[in-house]
C-alpha cells in the first residue's frame, strides 16, 4: 500500500436543525483533527435534496451549518470550509463510482432501508445511490481519515469497498498511468470517545435526530439555556439512581445516554462521570448536565446566531473554500478520467 499524503474529510447536510449528537459525534471531532491534519469540511447540500428541501430553506440551512462550523472553532483559513454543490467533482465522479458499486452493496445499506421504509417505490434514486456521492465526496480529495459518527459507519465501509474495487478494476490502468500500485487510499473512519452514537432524549434506544417529530427528543444547537434545561428535565429516565460502575449502564439505555453526553461535554470518561456521580438521583444529576451544557453549548450558539447575520461573510468563506477545495478535487478528475479511459480534449 502506497503512502498517501494524510487529509481529513467530513460533512454534514444542511437540514433541519443541527443537535447534540451532530455535534459531540461530529463537529467537535473536526475542531480538534484541524490541529493535526489538512482538513475540508463540507455542507452536503447535494446529499440534501435527495429528499426535498424548500430552495429558500436549504440556503438558510447551508449558510447556518456553515456557522456551525466557524462558531465551533474550526478556522475557514486553515481549512476548507465549502459547500458540495459548488465543486462539480463531487457529482462527476459519483457518476464513474455509480458504475465500480454493485447494486447487491447498496442494497444492504440500512440507513436507506430506514428512510425509506415502506415506500421504497416513491423515493428519490439519489436517496439509493446517496453512499456512492458520500464515496465520492471523500475519494475526490483522496482522503485518508473521515471523523464521523457511528451511524456512518456502514456508508463508510461502502467507501472503502468501492475504493477497493476501482483500484482493483483498472489496477493495470493506474499503473499506465504512472500512480503505482493503487489510486484511491481506503479512507479510515474515526469514530471514537464516549458520544459516538447520541440517543433521543424522549427514548434511549432511538438515535437523536433532526428529523424526530419531537423537539424535546434533542437538544439545538440554537437552544437557549433555558430551553436546554427543559429539555434535560424532562428527558426520560428510569427510577434508580445512577449507578457507580458502567457494567451496569448497559441495560439502562436512558442513563448510559445521558452519562455519555456529559462524559463527551466535559472531556471526561463515563468510569470518571459515575465515580462523581454513582448513587446520585438523576434530578440532581440533570441539573449538573444542563449546567455543563449551557457552559458549553452557550458561546457557540450565541456565535451562530452571530455569524448567520453576516450572509456575505459566510459566502465569502464558501467561496473561497469552494475554489481551493476545486484545486484538489479537479487533480483527482483529471486522473480519474485517465485512469477510467475517458478522452481529454
Ligand atoms: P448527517 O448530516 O446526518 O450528520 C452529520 C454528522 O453527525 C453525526 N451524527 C451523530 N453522531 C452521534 N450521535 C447522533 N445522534 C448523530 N446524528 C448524526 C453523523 O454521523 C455525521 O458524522 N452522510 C452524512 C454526511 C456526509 C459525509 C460525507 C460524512 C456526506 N458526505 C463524507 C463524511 C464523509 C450525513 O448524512 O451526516
Amino acid at each position: 500500500m502506497p503512502v498517501f499524503k494524510e487529509r481529513v474529510f467530513s460533512g454534514v447536510q444542511p437540514t433541519g436543525n443541527l443537535h447534540l449528537g451532530n455535534y459531540l459525534g461530529a463537529i467537535v471531532k473536526f475542531v480538534a483533527l484541524q490541529e493535526k491534519y489538512d482538513c475540508l469540511y463540507c455542507v452536503v447540500d447535494m446529499h440534501a435534496i435527495t429528499v426535498w428541501q424548500d430552495p429558500a430553506e436549504l440556503k438558510r440551512t447551508t449558510r447556518e451549518v456553515t456557522a456551525a462550523y466557524i462558531a465551533s472553532g474550526i478556522d475557514p483559513k486553515k481549512n476548507i470550509i465549502f459547500n458540495q454543490s459548488q465543486v462539480a467533482e463531487h457529482a462527476e465522479l459519483a457518476w464513474v463510482l455509480n458504475c465500480v458499486a454493485r447494486l447487491g452493496w447498496l442494497n444492504r445499506m440500512t440507513q436507506f432501508k430506514e428512510k425509506a421504509g415502506k415506500d421504497r417505490e416513491n423515493v428519490s434514486v439519489g436517496l439509493f445511490a446517496y453512499p456512492n456521492l458520500m464515496a465520492a465526496d471523500i475519494l475526490a480529495y483522496r482522503a485518508t481519515h473521515v471523523p464521523v459518527g457511528e451511524d456512518q459507519k456502514q456508508h463508510l465501509e461502502l467507501a472503502r469497498d468501492i475504493a477497493q474495487k476501482f483500484n482493483n478494476d483498472y489496477a493495470e490502468s493506474i499503473r499506465a498511468n504512472g500512480f503505482g500500485e493503487t489510486f484511491f487510499p481506503l479512507p479510515e473512519p474515526l469514530i471514537s470517545g464516549p458520544a459516538t452514537r447520541v440517543m433521543s432524549l424522549r427514548d434511549g434506544t432511538k438515535k437523536m435526530s433532526k428529523s424526530d417529530s419531537s423537539d424535546y427528543s434533542r437538544i439545538n444547537l440554537t437552544d437557549d439555556a433555558d430551553t436546554i434545561a427543559q429539555k434535560f428535565r424532562k428527558a426520560k429516565t428510569d427510577p434508580h439512581p445512577l449507578p457507580s460502575g458502567v457494567k451496569e449502564l448497559e441495560s439502562r439505555p436512558e442513563a448510559e445516554n445521558l452519562v455519555g453526553i456529559y462524559a463527551a461535554l466535559s472531556g471526561k470518561t463515563a468510569a470518571d462521570v459515575l465515580k462523581d456521580f454513582g448513587g446520585a438521583q438523576f434530578s440532581r444529576f440533570k441539573e449538573a448536565l444542563t449546567e455543563l451544557s449551557v457552559e458549553k453549548l452557550g458561546p457557540v450558539g450565541a456565535e451562530m446566531k452571530r455569524i448567520v447575520q453576516d450572509a456575505a461573510y459566510i459566502d465569502s468563506v464558501l467561496k473561497d473554500g469552494s475554489a481551493r477545495a476545486r484545486a484538489i478535487a479537479s487533480e483527482t478528475m483529471k486522473a480519474v478520467k485517465d485512469i477510467v479511459g475517458f478522452v481529454r480534449v
